[in-house]
This record gives C-alpha cells, sequence and structure tokens, in this order.
C-alpha cells in the first residue's frame, strides 16, 4: 500500500465518507441554515459556491489536513521561488512569471529582464497589426492572421480569442489550425487572400509534426498566391524556444518571439503564444488577462485552504475520485462564447496528471485524474443532462456563469437554466410521480460566477484551474508538468507512415498493426 494511502489523513478520510453515505444534500442544508453562504467563496471577479458538494465540516477539514500532510504550502512556495519541481525535466514550472509585475522574480534567478523584453516587442508587434501597419509582401495591409499550433500552442489562444469575442477590436481576423488533417488548413484559408494573411507558427519545441506540417502547406499556399520568389517573411511570424527551428523555417528573426524551456506548453498562454489574442483584443486588454492571473496567483499563494478557492476545487476532486469513485468531472459552461473550455481544460488537466507512476518512481494504487469532458449548456442539457440526473454513474459538475453587472435577458435565461440545472441534481425532484421520473439528486456541482466576461476574469479562471491541477498534484504525489505519455505514440506514428506509402518490413510491428497497414495498403 502506498505511503498517501496509509497515510492518517487519508485513512480518516475513507473513515469519514462511509460515515457520510447515509446523508443527504437536503439533510445537510436542512441541518445547517448558514450553509450556502459558509460554503461560497470569492476571490476577485470569481465566486465559487460549494455548498451543494456532498461534504460537511469534517471532510472539509480531513481534506485540508490531506492538504498540509502533502505539504501543499510548501510545495507552491517551492514552485514560486523557481526550484526544478518538474523532476523528470529537471526544470522549474514558472508560469507564474510570465504574470509577474515583480522587478525581478524569482529570487536567485531572475528571468523578468526576458520576460518583460518579449512583453515589449509583443506589444510592438500588436500595435502594428492594430494599426494597419502590417503589410505582406504586395504591401497590402494584413487583415487574417492563422495560429498554426497544437496542444498548448493552440487550445488557451482558441479558447481565450473565442471567449473574448466581445473584446475585440475591429481590423484582424483571428484563425486556428492544428489538425495534421489538411482539411483543417484548407477550410480555414477558403476565402482567405495571400496577400493579406499572416501565419503565426507557434510551437515550443518547434519540433511537433502536426505544426510544422501545416507550416509547409501555408508556404506552399503562398508561394501559389504570391509567386515563388516573393520574399514571405512578412507573412510569418512565430512563438516558440527553439528560436534557431523558427529561423530554419525562414521566419525572420524580428518576427520569432520567444518562451522558455521552464513554461509548459499547456501553461504558455500567457507568453509569446498568446500573441493571436492580444492581435485580437489589444495588449492593454491582454495585460489585463495577465493581471488576473496574477490577482488568481497571490490568491493563491495566500489564502488558507478554507478560503483558497483552487485548492478547495483539487480537494473536492480528490474526494470524488478517491473516495467516492468518480471517473469523470463535467465542465458546463452556460456561456457560447466559453465554448472552447472544455477542450482546453482536457489537456491541462488530463495532460497534467493522467499519471500512473508517482514523484518516486512507483506506482500509485489510487486514481488520479478523472477525465474532463463538457459541452456549453443550454444545448449539454438537450444531450447528455439525461446521464446526469437520471444516470448511474456519479459525474461532479462546475457549472461556470458569466453574469455581467447589466444582464441581459439571454443571460438571465442562461444564468437561470444552470442554477436550476445544479439545483435538480443536487435534490432531485420529490414528487416524481412514477420511478421512471424520480432524480434521486445527491449529486454534487460547483457553481462558479464568472462577475464579466473579461479579460480580467478570464486571466483569474483559467490560472484558478491551473493552480487547482497543481493541488491535485502534489497531493498525488504526480508530477505535473511532464506528458511522457504522449511521446511515444509520436514516435510510432513516424515508423508507421512510411510503411504505409512504401510498405516494406512490418515484422517488429504486432499482428492487428500489421493487418490494419496491409488492408490501407490494398487501397493504392
Ligand atoms: O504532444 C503533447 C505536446 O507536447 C503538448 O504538451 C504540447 O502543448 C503540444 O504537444 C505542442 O507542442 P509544441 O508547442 O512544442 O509544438
Amino acid at each position: 500500500m502506498s505511503k498517501l494511502v496509509r497515510s492518517p489523513a487519508w485513512q480518516a478520510l475513507a473513515a469519514h465518507r462511509k460515515k457520510l453515505g447515509a446523508t443527504s444534500l437536503a439533510a445537510l442544508f436542512a441541518s445547517d441554515p448558514s450553509r450556502a453562504r459558509a460554503l461560497t467563496v470569492e476571490a476577485g471577479g470569481i465566486l465559487l459556491d460549494y455548498s451543494k458538494h456532498l461534504v460537511d465540516a469534517e471532510a472539509m477539514r480531513l481534506l485540508a489536513a490531506l492538504a498540509a500532510q502533502a505539504q501543499v504550502p510548501q510545495w507552491i512556495e517551492r514552485m514560486f521561488a523557481g526550484e526544478p519541481i518538474n523532476g523528470s525535466e529537471a526544470r522549474p514550472a514558472l508560469h507564474v512569471a510570465l504574470r509577474s509585475r515583480d522587478a525581478t522574480f524569482p529570487a536567485g534567478h531572475d528571468v523578468m529582464t526576458e520576460v518583460r523584453g518579449t512583453r515589449e516587442r509583443l506589444r510592438t508587434f500588436v500595435e502594428e497589426g492594430r494599426r494597419g501597419a502590417l503589410r505582406g509582401a504586395s504591401g497590402r495591409t494584413i487583415t487574417d492572421v492563422v495560429n498554426i499550433g497544437i496542444g498548448g500552442s493552440d487550445l488557451g489562444p482558441r479558447m481565450l480569442t473565442r471567449a473574448l469575442r466581445r473584446f475585440h477590436k475591429t481590423g484582424l481576423r483571428l484563425h486556428f489550425v492544428s489538425n495534421i488533417d489538411p482539411a483543417d488548413l484548407e477550410a480555414t484559408l477558403t476565402g482567405l487572400a495571400p496577400e493579406t494573411t499572416l501565419f503565426i507558427v507557434a510551437s515550443k519545441t518547434f519540433t511537433t509534426a502536426e505544426t510544422l506540417e501545416n507550416a509547409g502547406r501555408a508556404r506552399a499556399w503562398l508561394e501559389a498566391g504570391l509567386g515563388k520568389s516573393a520574399d514571405l517573411s512578412s507573412h510569418f511570424a512565430a512563438a516558440t524556444a527553439n528560436v534557431a527551428g523558427a529561423a530554419a523555417l525562414g521566419v525572420s528573426k524580428e518576427r520569432v518571439f520567444p518562451l522558455w524551456d521552464w513554461v509548459g506548453g499547456r501553461y504558455s498562454v500567457w507568453s509569446a503564444v498568446g500573441l493571436p489574442v492580444a492581435l485580437a483584443i489589444g495588449m492593454d486588454a491582454f495585460e489585463q488577462l495577465l493581471d488576473g492571473a496574477r490577482a488568481m496567483d497571490v490568491h493563491f499563494r495566500t489564502s488558507p485552504f478554507e478560503r483558497n478557492i483552487p485548492a478547495l476545487l483539487a480537494l473536492l476532486e480528490i474526494w470524488y475520485v478517491n473516495f467516492f469513485g468518480a471517473q469523470t468531472r463535467a465542465v458546463i459552461p452556460y456561456s457560447e462564447d466559453l465554448r472552447e473550455l472544455p477542450a482546453y481544460l482536457q489537456q491541462l488537466e488530463m495532460e497534467s496528471n493522467g499519471k500512473r507512476i508517482d514523484r518516486d518512481g512507483n506506482e500509485t494504487d489510487y486514481d488520479t485524474a478523472p477525465v474532463v469532458w463538457g459541452a456549453p449548456g443550454t444545448p449539454s442539457q438537450h444531450s447528455f443532462h439525461q446521464l446526469l440526473h437520471q444516470g448511474t454513474r456519479l459525474v461532479p459538475v462546475d457549472f461556470v456563469i458569466a453574469y455581467e453587472p447589466a444582464p441581459s435577458a439571454a443571460q438571465t435565461a442562461l444564468a437561470a437554466n444552470a442554477l436550476a440545472q445544479a439545483a435538480a441534481l443536487a435534490f432531485g425532484n420529490p414528487t416524481p410521480g412514477a420511478p421512471h421520473k424520480a432524480l434521486p439528486g445527491n449529486r454534487p456541482s460547483s457553481v462558479l460566477l464568472l462577475a464579466r466576461l473579461a479579460p480580467r476574469e478570464l486571466g483569474e479562471l483559467i490560472a484558478m484551474y491551473e493552480h487547482k491541477v497543481f493541488v491535485e498534484g502534489i497531493v498525488w504525489n504526480l508530477n505535473s508538468f511532464d506528458q511522457w505519455g504522449v511521446e511515444h505514440g509520436k514516435v510510432l506514428a513516424r515508423t508507421l507512415a512510411p510503411r504505409l506509402l512504401e510498405g516494406g518490413d512490418a515484422a517488429d510491428l504486432d499482428a492487428s498493426t500489421r493487418s490494419l497497414l496491409a488492408r490501407l495498403r490494398k487501397h493504392d
């Protein structure tokens, strides 16, 4: 049995979960009239109501003890001190530096000079874009920007560009391409003109097959439209930690915006990888996003567990995953503009904590990250909510509601639906009339209220989820900052592609892959 499972805090939680098994959310609310208020926490523009979770004061006390036992506060300080907490790659995880305003940070190995320098270069570039001063080879003003990237070099900027749609300044249209399937780029380029299109090639490593393939196709498209002899450098920019790799693709030095090996891809939207967002909303608004994230950093670093939103969300997830056997968590934003949030969180949470080997190299005997999934409400209600209400599985839900100070009728309808769903999950329908109509209730959810769907509040929200993932990783004794699980598949794909094209020896392959390869080759 692992040290974690044997630990007093874990064992106490297991015992308490058995005790709580007999109670219901309705009973918990009935026994404490102040429950809704007591289990609501606010930080900046975010309010978390976690009263509809299957916890009592004792459960929360024991969960806080688990976090203390895992030394979460000490690990937070280690992260902010720039210690190499990404052990398998011997690197710090310093995404917090990207939103810092400190003159030097962290103590001892300052990165702020580089961070500030890049921010200033981004500002100049973004302002040129906004003024219409970015021009293509023929001298015409750039009107469309296509971000080519995948994973962390795509999902964050894609999600935020969409979420901040109402803050877009007119001028530049943003597009995103990630799939190695040419259909992605082809569909995006339909209706765009080579003369007025700029490509941002975003890749931390600049070795990612999908991105390099799409960058090559983009170049071919430009050449076909502008002529082989055209100088294409004005049609490319790059965000990368591999400056030499970008130069090799022909991106001019002034257009390469660096990031660093101490930023994980899925934590990089605050860096030059956020360039599409900055081009869409302007650099001042982008800095508000950073400000929001920084405010959440302060909240996370200074608040005790019982008022610490990221820590509370992490501990609640641990509660369900490890003591109720929950396999998944749904994220349902009641906002069409937040429609990409579940996809963004899938990478952040599952690539960070989808692991079964702990920091000491041992296999865990407890579950780690759940499957994160979701879609925007209200369409989700007419799709998968049936299972949430009456299915056999326990699926904790994050309801995310953006409620503006002067809400429109449409926003009111969205919020009403979200609250109705959360209440129906928690309390069911007391007089269903017939068993098949019964909603049993007792199904937990968090309600996350965003004061506005605006840059600062989104910065807070995303940093909140980053820190939630961090706390989970610490308690589960994982390195949340590597992703070795995706490497092997990349290597295999590289060896299979030539054999699909040209045939050749397949003796090293398993029988299933060998037979599928043979079947696909018969199409030739
Ligand atoms: O394959 C997974 C991954 O390594 C992610 O962690 C990363 O965000 C993505 O690929 C893209 O990597 P890069 O930015 O280096 O192209």
